[in-house]
Order: C-alpha cells, then sequence, then structure tokens
C-alpha cells in the first residue's frame, strides 16, 4: 500500500466509525452465555468480532447478521445500522467442538473464552489463535484458574496457546493482578459466573470497565471500588446471564487515528466524528491529547454517545505520560506517538513495557516507525522517549508485521512526510477497522 501525503487543504469531514470492538467481543459472548435470544445493534464488522462469532458458533451458538442499510446521499454513512441476532440454548448447552477452537489474531476472545470454558463442566476443547497470538502470554490467565481448580495444558506449560481445557466446577479463589489487563479481569469475571461463592479480583487501576459494568447491566451483583491504585472487584456466584438488546456506540480507539489526523492537517479542516461512545476511561486519550495542545470538542449526544470534533492544526507541544496512565491509554499509544512526532520537544512514556505483549512487540515497532519517519527516539527499558518538531516526516518503508494498529498510525503518519510512504501488508487494518484506508483516503486526497 502507498500512503501520499495530504493533499487537504479545507472542508469538513464526517467519518463513520466502526462499532466499538470491545463492547462486540462483550456483548457476543454475553449473549452466548444466555438462554434465549439476544439481539446486537451495530457491531463491529472488525475482524477480531468476526473470530469471536465464529468461535461461538463453533460452540453451538446461532448468529445471524442482517446488514446495516447505506444511506446512497451519503456512502460511508449507514442510516440503518447492522443487526446480530443470536439464538442460544445457555452456556451450560454449547457442545465441545470437534476441531480447536481458532481465536485468530485476537486476544480478547482467547482469553475471555478461557475463563468461560475452564468453568464449564463437561465442556472440552482446544484453543489456537494465528502466529502473533500463538506468542502471546496466557499464563497470566491460566495460573489463576488453575488455582480455581481448572484444567488446562499445553505444550508450553500453559503460558501460550494451543491450550486445551477440560471444563470443571471451579472454586472460589482471590486473585492479585500484576499485569493491568482487562482480559485478565474479564476471564476472571465471566469464570465466577460459573463458580459458588467470593471471586475477589485485585489488579492495578486504569482498565477498562466494559466487563463488570455489563455485568451490572444484566443483574450481577459486581462491586468494585479502587483504592491506592488499585480496582479492586467482589462477585458472588453463579449467575445466569440473561439475554438482552445491546446497542453498540462507535470505537474511541478507531476514533483516536482520525482525531490525530485532524490535530496535524491544516487549520481549514474539519473531522467530526460522530456517534462515539462516551466513556471517560476510554477517552483518557483525550487529556494526553489537550496536554500536548491540541483541541478536541467532545459533545454529549444522548446516553453514552458523544460527538468528537477536531479542528485543524494547533501548536503542538512536547509531554511526558507516567506509568499509572498507562492502563488506560494502551491501544492509543502507537497513534498518539505519531501526535509526538510532530509536537515540539521530547515525548516521554513511562510504563510502557505491556506494549511488548500486544499484537506485535509494540514497544519496538514504535521506535522503528520513528526513526524510519528521521525523528530520534529512545527505548530505555520500559520507558519510550521520541524527540517532535512540526516539520514533515522523511518517507518510509514500513511493515506493521500484522500488527492493525501500527498500521494505522503508519499510515497517518505517511500523511505527513515530504513524499509517498510504502506500508507492507497493511492489510491487516481489518482487524479493528475494515474501512480505515478509504476514509483516510477521503479526508486527504478528497478536499
Ligand atoms: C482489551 C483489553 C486490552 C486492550 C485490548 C482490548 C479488552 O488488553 O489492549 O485491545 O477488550 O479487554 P489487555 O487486557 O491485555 O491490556
Amino acid at each position: 500500500m502507498i500512503v501520499k501525503p495530504s493533499t487537504t487543504r479545507a472542508g469538513t469531514f464526517t467519518v463513520a466509525l466502526p462499532a466499538d470492538k470491545s463492547l462486540t467481543h462483550r456483548s457476543l459472548i454475553f449473549a452466548a452465555c444466555a438462554k434465549g435470544n439476544s439481539t446486537i445493534i451495530n457491531p463491529s464488522p472488525a475482524r477480531d468480532c468476526k473470530t469471536t462469532a465464529a468461535a461461538l458458533r463453533q460452540l453451538g451458538v446461532v448468529l445471524e447478521l442482517e446488514s446495516g442499510k447505506q444511506d446512497p446521499g451519503m456512502p460511508q454513512v449507514a442510516c440503518a445500522p447492522a443487526r446480530l441476532e443470536i439464538v442460544s440454548h445457555g452456556q451450560e448447552h454449547w457442545r465441545s467442538p470437534s476441531v480447536p477452537l481458532d481465536c485468530g489474531n485476537s486476544g480478547t476472545t482467547a482469553r475471555l473464552l478461557l475463563g468461560l470454558l475452564a468453568a464449564q463442566p463437561g465442556l472440552s476443547c482446544t484453543c489456537r489463535g494465528d502466529a502473533s497470538l500463538n506468542d502471546r502470554p496466557m499464563g497470566r490467565v491460566v495460573r489463576w484458574l488453575r488455582q480455581a481448580g481448572a484444567s488446562i495444558d499445553g505444550e508450553s506449560g500453559g503460558e501460550r496457546l494451543p491450550l486445551t481445557i477440560r471444563g470443571r466446577q471451579l472454586r472460589p479463589i482471590s486473585c492479585k493482578l500484576e499485569t493491568a489487563s482487562a482480559q485478565v479481569k474479564s476471564a476472571l469475571l465471566l469464570a465466577a459466573m460459573n463458580i459458588s461463592g467470593d471471586v475477589q479480583i485485585d489488579l492495578p487501576d486504569g482498565t477498562r470497565l466494559h466487563t463488570e459494568e455489563m455485568l451490572r447491566q444484566q443483574g450481577v451483583d459486581c462491586t468494585w471500588h479502587t483504592h491506592a491504585g488499585r480496582q479492586q472487584l467482589n462477585v458472588r456466584g453463579p449467575y445466569t446471564l440473561r439475554p438482552q438488546v445491546w446497542h453498540i456506540a462507535a470505537d474511541p480507539s478507531a476514533a483516536a487515528f482520525f482525531i490525530v489526523l485532524g490535530l496535524l492537517s491544516p487549520r481549514e479542516v474539519c473531522i467530526v466524528l460522530p456517534g462515539v461512545l462516551a466513556d471517560d476511561n476510554r477517552l483518557s486519550f483525550l487529556r494526553v491529547i489537550r496536554a500536548m495542545g491540541g483541541k478536541v470538542q467532545r459533545r454529549e449526544r444522548g446516553v453514552g454517545v458523544c460527538e468528537l470534533v477536531v479542528q485543524g492544526r494547533a501548536q503542538l507541544l512536547a509531554t511526558e505520560v507516567s506509568a499509572a496512565e498507562m492502563p488506560a491509554l494502551i491501544d492509543e499509544v502507537p497513534i498518539l506517538t505519531v501526535l509526538a512526532l510532530f509536537s515540539a520537544g521530547r515525548t516521554v512514556w513511562h510504563g510502557a513495557g505491556e506494549l511488548r505483549t500486544k499484537e506485535s512487540d509494540r514497544l519496538t515497532a514504535l521506535a522503528n516507525l520513528c526513526r524510519a519517519a528521521g525523528r530520534g527516539v529512545e527505548v530505555q527499558g520500559d520507558t519510550l522517549a521520541v524527540y517532535g518538531n512540526d516539520a514533515p516526516v522523511a518517507p518510509y518503508v514500513f511493515d506493521a508485521q500484522g500488527d492493525h494498529r501500527l498500521s494505522m498510525a503508519a499510515a497517518i503518519c505517511a500523511s505527513f512526510a515530504t513524499q509517498p510512504c510504502v506500508l507492507e501488508n497493511a492489510a491487516c487494518v481489518d482487524i479493528s477497522f475494515p474501512n480505515f484506508f478509504s476514509h483516510l483516503y477521503a479526508v486527504t486526497q478528497g478536499g
């Protein structure tokens, strides 16, 4: 894929973002656990979410997608959102799949299903992933599930996929997580739905709160509070989840790419992002952008939804982000680092070690992108520092090696290079944002 420098000088662009990936995974899984018919309105078209849907089909759940209707006047805007109808006989009727469950590239699919499958007596299956997922840490989930009595085996001793799970009745546990991971927390909360007694989870604060909030919406008495930088949760199972209608708003993490595009565009360019999930934790990246001098308006548009508007380039300054802020920003670090490349001074990310465990080693790959773009960068332990200024970057060839967020970050950065850039294997953006390149083209070459 060749990405040309932006030629847009003026105009207002409305970008229809995909629905939130995290919420779609969870609503699919909750619908599959519940007995009865559930509906997901506006599910994410991300490949990762299709992976979750396919895995649930393998477990015997019926899912049917009705595509949304496009507005012919504005081909990027669907006027009727897609609907997904899910029919399940309940988690206890899931059947053991005859072939391994393919979790593809999706850490959320693998980790959340591990929690559910391990706690479902009578079910047995093997979970595997693609090369990237097979290399990501699973021991952080497996360790706690085994403490609760789970039977999970694999050649890696439980550290990596593929893993074979033989579902059992698990015991109550109390877990103190070292890593700030919403996926691990969610796996344990989902296991807790089939455990008689208290499950307590204590983890570093700042991870997304979707699982606990959605469980509460279904009548589960899941309580939590934060104390001394940690979140402490408690749930006393078992619970039978009820079918629901889930409405999914647009993905804030997808919004971040077009916000940065807007912030780096000329003053006369305005980007409007409607229908975004109004979740303070997921919008934490706005705090960093504001600290750098970027102006983004957030207009509330009803319960749980907002519109984000960004109006052209401001004077941008480097910033320093603490380790405590990282859990809420983790998926946005690649695109915020691109913003930092155009912000005067040295931007520092402290406690960025978790980036090494994502779809690729994002810490190393981000440093490579910054170098390829001709900017200074330092990596020391878990700290990443980049040097920015407001000049266009040097043209580059960059291979994100299957990492969707790095590919999109590299494409936004390329829009402000002196010459066209080459992105190898850029098709992986479909993992979270299938229409990314058509929206990018519309904004950068269409004005
Ligand atoms: C996610 C949690 C985060 C995030 C990932 C989605 C989720 O991962 O990076 O993209 O939906 O729970 P970790 O839990 O590994 O931090």
